[in-house]
């Protein structure tokens, strides 16, 4: 078998149209505030990228960049500031932050109905108990390019490799609720291949480029990709080797899978909170 290569760049691009169209029915313009601190240039690129599709979609956008050397006190102050304004519906801070700002002071800071990352504590646990307002938005991404290529989740056993809070845990109850059976393994699980082979939908989020070899993946599985890693040669890769897509019936590319779904999904969480503000 080989897999259908799901197209995570032309679904992104489709979302974005999406929500294009619902901005335009909007009695005001929704907005997005994005915080950068310091010069990380992986993160100087996701916040580019992050004020495109705002461009793209109509969405009002500001970019707020402070200094590496920006205390704590001067990071939450904008964090408030931007809590208090109208026209900012979503706050999103680019992490990681330098070594000395303590991320989970300023994520505790956002307001819970403008955090469209989905990272506030209470957004975590909303999540938890099924009454969300916002989804994690890489974790969306996937359930949502399931839903495109016509895959079910219920019933199924789905195993996530990955266990960190932007990732593998939501991505775990978002299968949940949508009446999978799923484990959670990690890079610590001592039978990975065992566990891996009875999945019937595998998502890969450990960070670890090669973890996940073919012979892993069972016969007919869905695999899908969502890390984003540089192999010794420098180039872009996620954790499973791309050969196992003879063996998949459907499995995601790296790059141009989850990754623009990511950032489409960034899109629908931003019009989201601007609904919750009656901004419709
Ligand atoms: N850094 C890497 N991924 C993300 C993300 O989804 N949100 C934020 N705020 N920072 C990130």
């Amino acid at each position: 078998m080989s897999a259908v290569m799901m197209d995570g760049k032309a679904l992104a691009a489709k979302v974005k149209e999406g929500v294009r169209n619902q901005v335009e029915a909007f009695r005001s313009r929704p907005g997005l505030a994005v915080v950068l601190v310091g010069d990380d240039p992986a993160s100087r690129v996701y916040v580019n990228g992050k004020k495109k599709d705002c461009a793209e979609c109509g969405i009002y956008s500001e970019e707020y960049h402070l200094p590496q050397e920006a205390t704590q006190a001067q990071l939450l102050e904008l964090v408030r500031t931007l809590n208090e304004r109208e026209e900012m519906d979503g706050i999103l801070v680019q992490l990681p932050l330098p070594a000395h700002l303590d991320e989970r002071e300023v994520l505790l800071a956002i307001r819970p109905d403008k955090d469209v990352d989905c990272f506030h504590p209470f957004n975590v646990g909303q999540l938890m108990i099924g009454e969300q307002s916002f989804q994690p938005c890489t974790p969306a991404g996937v359930m949502r390019m399931l839903e495109e290529y016509g895959i079910d989740p219920a019933g199924k056993h789905c195993v996530v490799v990955g266990r960190s809070n932007i990732v593998g845990k939501p991505q775990a109850m978002l299968m949940l609720q949508k009446n999978a059976t799923v484990t959670i393994c990690h890079t610590r699980t001592r039978n990975l291949k065992e566990m891996c082979l009875q999945a019937d939908i595998l998502v890969a989020a450990a960070g670890r480029a090669g973890l996940i070899t073919a012979d892993m993946v069972k016969e007919g599985a869905v695999v899908v990709d969502v890390a984003m890693n540089r192999n010794e040669a420098g180039k872009l890769c996620g954790d499973v080797d791309p050969a196992a897509a003879q063996r998949a019936s459907y499995m995601t590319p790296v790059p141009g899978g989850v990754g623009p779904m990511t950032r489409a999904m960034l899109m629908e969480n931003t019009l989201t909170a601007a609904r919750l503000h009656g901004k419709q």
